[in-house]
């Protein structure tokens, strides 16, 4: 009875209120711009009071795909603003420099405490470190940087080779490997070295990954359960990097890695610490998973991992002709731009594009942080709106490719070109401003380190095994499962799939 009544007298009357004070804001947030004759993108019928799109955090896919069909839709996450953008305006999402990049991720990732970027650097948190932390990453991934340490990115390759025993989680231990490879390359020699240390890393990283819930992207202000075990990851990360940091002073050592590259940029371990956990971000979990991914789809299509294993060989050959060595041995003399030349290994390259455009389904996102409303082809986009699309709307469109869920390398073939009837049809490297491997030089580097550490791992396993993709109780798969396009991140296929590895004579 005390329920009934505290209800009806105070809980409903509160919330009533709280509603129309926050329709009244979001409609004031439309009406306030000084921009003129814009379309406002109408609201979706899709929402919630209050809470606002949560069809969104369960099925990404389902809900912009059913949004975006007459044209841009704005919704709402609890109190941040999105717009839904239709595939029909991919150029504009793309092409245009003024809303954020990274800040964006923070936000629709929950990575962040606020999405006020004022607060974010009141606590001296700035995810791109002034715009800084793109140039940096293109100087750790210069070709002669990464020519220097190819005998050790061969060394960590091979180890794992070598410990893959009969059956692997591909996406467990060719994941770690690329782990080890990025870490080498982008943020501390001696971390890559200890394979105990890497191994922690990789594992407070992968957490750190999975910490993002609807509940900290919804409500990024409230201290919650999730937001406190990610404080606590970020300081067991910053520990990590910290003690790498101290040791090297305290021996005087100069690794000449890329945690004294940015020793001597004057970063401080805090600003190290948050550059490196934003570059593993972008370079580890899309290349793990991809290179998972690549080799399942080579191990349920034999035919084509005979001719990626033939032209792999044909490749090495060239460099050395001796195949009666182990093929790490073959592979010394290769260098960088070797691995990455554009068409040295068309089938391959075909295949991986395959993957690529088959697995990577992620809605993409960006801010518009300007601190004023701005237009987007025609479209107002009030100040602190998140944009979002889906790279689905091009890679799964029966428009662009024939049966889109469906494995098949010769789309990209000299005669279909499936991907270069329509522009802007293949987005999984990005496209426009922040594209991954793009016309502008300084970011044409990260993206090719991807492709080189999936071309050295894949071509030491399938000239060293023979691969056979099984279920996770060792029961022959033929197919990989339904591709699952509403993962908020690429994530491994449920259910599992191993790899049964035989070694070749
Ligand atoms: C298979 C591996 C990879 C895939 C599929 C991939 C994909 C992408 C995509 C789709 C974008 C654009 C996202 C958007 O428009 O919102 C992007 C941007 C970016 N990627 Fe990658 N990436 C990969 C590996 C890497 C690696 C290894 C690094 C670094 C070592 C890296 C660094 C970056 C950076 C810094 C950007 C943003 C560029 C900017 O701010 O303009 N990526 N990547």
């Amino acid at each position: 009875m005390l329920d009934a009544v505290f209800l009806f007298s105070t809980a409903l009357p509160v919330l009533v209120v709280y509603i129309t004070f926050w329709l009244h804001r979001f409609q004031k947030v439309k009406t306030t711009s000084d921009l003129e004759g814009l379309s406002i993108a109408p609201y979706t019928s899709i929402a919630y009071p209050l809470l606002g799109s949560l069809q969104y955090f369960s099925g990404h896919w389902d809900f912009l795909r059913s949004a975006t069909r007459n044209g841009a839709v704005s919704f709402h996450l609890a109190r941040q603003k999105c717009i839904a953008v239709p595939v029909e305006k991919r150029h504009e999402f793309f092409n245009d420099s003024r809303p954020a990049f990274a800040l964006a991720y923070a936000v629709m990732l929950g990575a962040t405490p606020s999405m006020n970027k004022d607060f974010l650097s009141s606590m001296g948190f700035d995810i791109t470190l002034g715009g800084r932390s793109n140039k940096f990453l293109s100087a750790l991934v210069r070709n002669q940087r990464i020519n220097d340490n190819l005998p050790i990115l061969y060394r960590y390759a091979d180890e794992c080779i070598n410990g893959l025993g009969t059956q692997t989680n591909p996406f467990d231990t060719i994941y770690r490997t690329i782990f080890r490879l990025t870490v080498n390359t982008i943020a501390a020699s001696s971390i890559a070295a200890s394979p105990v240390l890497c191994d922690t890393l990789a594992k407070i990283f992968h957490e750190l990954d999975q910490s993002g819930t609807p509940a900290t992207i919804l409500f990024p202000w409230f201290p919650g359960w999730e937001r406190m075990q990610r404080f606590y990851l970020m300081k067991q990360f910053y520990d990590i990097m910290t003690a790498a940091i101290q040791e090297r002073k305290i021996d005087g050592r100069n690794d000449g890695d890329p945690m004294q590259y940015l020793i001597d940029a004057g970063l401080s371990s805090l600003e190290i610490t948050q550059f490196t956990l934003a570059a593993l971000f972008a370079g580890i979990a899309n290349t793990g998973i991809v290179a998972a991914y690549f080799l399942c789809d080579l191990a349920t299509h034999p035919e084509y991992l005979a001719q990626v294993r033939e032209e792999l060989n044909d490749f090495v050959s060239q460099f050395n002709p001796d195949d009666t060595l182990p093929l790490i041995a073959r592979v010394q003399s290769i260098t960088y731009e070797d691995w990455i030349t554009a068409g040295v290994l068309p089938v391959t390259d075909r295949c991986l594009k395959e993957t690529l455009r088959l697995r990577i389904a992620t809605p993409l996102h960006r801010l518009n942080n300007s601190g004023r409303d701005i237009d987007i082809a025609g479209t107002l986009v009030p100040k602190d709106t998140i944009l979002t699309f889906h790279s689905s709307f091009m890679h799964h469109n029966a428009d662009i490719y024939q049966e889109p869920l469906v494995w098949d390398p010769e789309r990209f073939n000299e005669e279909r070109m499936e991907d270069k009837v329509q522009p802007m049809s293949f987005a999984a490297w990005g496209l426009g401003k922040h594209q991954c491997l793009g016309q502008k030089a300084s970011f044409f580097e990260p993206c090719r380190f991807a492709k080189f550490e999936i071309f050295l791992l894949t071509a030491l396993i399938v000239s060293s095994y023979d691969m056979q993709a099984i279920d996770k109780d060792s029961v022959p798969i033929t197919k990989m499962p339904p591709v699952e396009l509403n993962n908020t991140v690429i994530s491994p296929p449920n259910p599992e799939v191993h790899l049964r590895l035989t070694p070749r004579g």
